[in-house]
């Protein structure tokens, strides 16, 4: 099923249109036009620089740079059809004023501008968030301003589970959009392989094109998604000292193979520089089932020195919250991500580069940390869309596993890792949008063939470019 709320932006944008961008005319004044003639239609809803409802969204960005970003205004709507209102009133306005807005989930897109706007309007969805099951307990509907922490809250209270984020904090909006990988992708794919339905403001399009578009075919609103039984389960970090790294690159080659991946594994490991202590690694595991120390995580629970242990047997809730109280708010983050073979000598070279760029970059008085961080792409994961109907993200199985790599350092080692990753045959053209950085261009990643359907789909459905013009953050369309 799919829910058109308003079909109004094909009909009423005029041709000529042509945004505004605030920066090209000096900062815009607070009271912008189209602020005001968004707070006649919504009164209540639009807040402004220096109100504590303005400062209290903007200071809930994940990272420093977003947070700093000051839009005109910042409209906060509680149904679908407030959304339907303010879409329709600023595309009206769009050739008089520009009206530039941005689309904000959880905000947790790491770079500047994904989900706010400077001088624009940001459209802050957290206030749809409601959350409900079924009486068969098969499906939940999400309001696509939840954040997953809250899902799970109310998904464990029942004994049942969704595919969604690994941390509390993270939005569903941007997350299942983007693609979204869980706990349960091995079992049950990504997380926007298990939507059955999309409501969505102003975009005509078939539902595949969500799958992987994030923000360019319009403003979801809610998502149906499949809910299933799940137990408590194994989960939790280990903290190591540098020193275990060999050892754990070796488990997560092992771990991640292309045939009889465990499909209740979940990995996420780290090597990291922090300031003032130096190397260290992290895995945080988890294994979706009630039993501890399974066979598939042996070399990590095995693997020494260790500095700190919290594998346990708890809740999805407990597991997601622990995972982002290592993450707080208010840094300056960069995420860039790649994704190569299954391949250990390569995975060791992205190492061993990564601790010769500290050691060469980073003074022994910065302030800055430093990680690379590697997760298992199996084909586990890739093959479970094929069964659903598809996404759009382009990823073959029959590539085997796959390693997909984020590091929160400069482009110039990211070139370089591309270059050595192309010269070992072992690079993957697969971008992952979710953790690609503004300049990276994840959708061109998804195959010349999905590209321009997505295209397509966007001049159909959306033939003034609205949401590739009027909403220019986030990851485009059209270059
Ligand atoms: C600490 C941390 C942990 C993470 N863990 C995971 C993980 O386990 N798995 C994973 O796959 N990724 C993970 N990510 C990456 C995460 O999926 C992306 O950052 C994602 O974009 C966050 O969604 P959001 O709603 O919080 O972000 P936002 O920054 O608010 O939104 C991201 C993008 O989606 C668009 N968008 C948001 N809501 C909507 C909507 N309703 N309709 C249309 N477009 C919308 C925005 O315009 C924006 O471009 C993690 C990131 C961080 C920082
Ligand atoms: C989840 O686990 C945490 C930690 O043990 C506990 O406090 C919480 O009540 C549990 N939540 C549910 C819904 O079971």
């Amino acid at each position: 099923m799919w829910l058109v709320l308003s079909t109004y932006l094909a009909t009423v944008l005029l041709p000529s249109f042509q945004p505004v961008r605030a920066h090209e005319h000096g900062r815009p004044p607070h009271w912008s036009f189209c602020c005001l003639a968004l707070s006649v239609a919504l009164p209540g809803k639009v807040s402004f620089p220096s109100s504590p409802a303005y400062t209290a969204s903007t200071s809930s960005y994940w990272s420093l740079q977003e947070s700093t970003i000051q839009p005109s205004c910042i409209l906060t709507p509680l149904s679908a059809l407030e959304v339907a209102t303010a879409v329709k009133t600023l595309s009206i306005l769009s050739h008089v004023s520009g009206c530039p807005f941005a689309i904000r989930g959880g905000g947790h897109t790491p770079w500047a501008g994904s989900a706010n706007i400077d001088g624009g309007i940001t459209i802050d969805m957290r206030q749809i968030n409601a959350i409900t099951v079924n009486s068969q307990k098969t499906t939940a509907s999400i309001g696509a301003g939840a954040i997953w922490g809250e899902v799970y809250r109310r998904m464990d209270k029942m004994g049942l589970a969704v595919v969604g984020g690994r941390g509390a904090s993270i939005g569903v909006g941007g997350l299942t959009t983007g693609g979204g990988i869980s706990y349960f992708s091995a079992r049950k794919g990504f997380a926007c392989d298990n939507v059955l339905n999309f409501e969505v403001v102003l975009a005509d399009g078939r539902i595949l094109a969500l799958q992987g578009g994030s923000n360019n075919f319009g403003l979801v609103t809610r998502f149906d998604v499949t809910a299933f039984p799940q137990s408590l389960f194994w989960g939790g970090s280990i903290l190591y000292d540098d020193s275990a790294s060999p050892q754990l690159l070796k488990g997560f080659t092992e771990l991640n193979k292309d045939q009889n991946f465990d499909e209740f594994a979940a990995l996420i490991q780290s090597h990291a520089y922090v300031p003032g202590r130096g190397f260290v690694a992290t895995a945080n595991m988890e294994y979706t089932k009630q039993e501890a120390n399974s066979a598939a995580f042996e070399t990590f629970v095995q693997a020494q020195p260790q500095f700190a242990n919290t594998m346990r047997i708890s809740n999805l809730t407990d597991f997601t919250v622990e995972f982002v109280s290592m993450q707080p708010n208010g840094l300056r983050q960069m995420y860039i991500t790649i994704t190569f073979k299954n391949d250990f000598a390569f995975l060791t070279y992205v190492y061993d580069t990564f601790k010769k760029t500290v050691s060469t970059q980073l003074s022994a008085t910065s302030s800055l940390a430093m990680s690379l961080t590697f997760q298992p792409l199996p084909p586990a994961i890739t093959s479970k869309s094929g069964l659903k109907g598809g996404n759009v993200m382009g990823l073959n199985p029959s590539d085997g596993a796959q390693v997909l790599f984020i590091r929160s350092t400069g482009k110039a080692v990211h070139d370089e890792m591309v270059r050595e990753a192309k010269a070992r045959g072992v690079w993957n053209r697969w971008i992952y949008l979710n953790y690609a950085d503004g300049w990276q261009g994840p959708i061109g990643s998804y195959g010349e063939a999905n590209l321009r359907f997505l295209q397509e789909v966007s001049r159909k459905y959306d033939p003034k470019g609205v949401f590739q013009k009027q909403v220019p953050g986030g990851l485009k369309l059209f270059k």
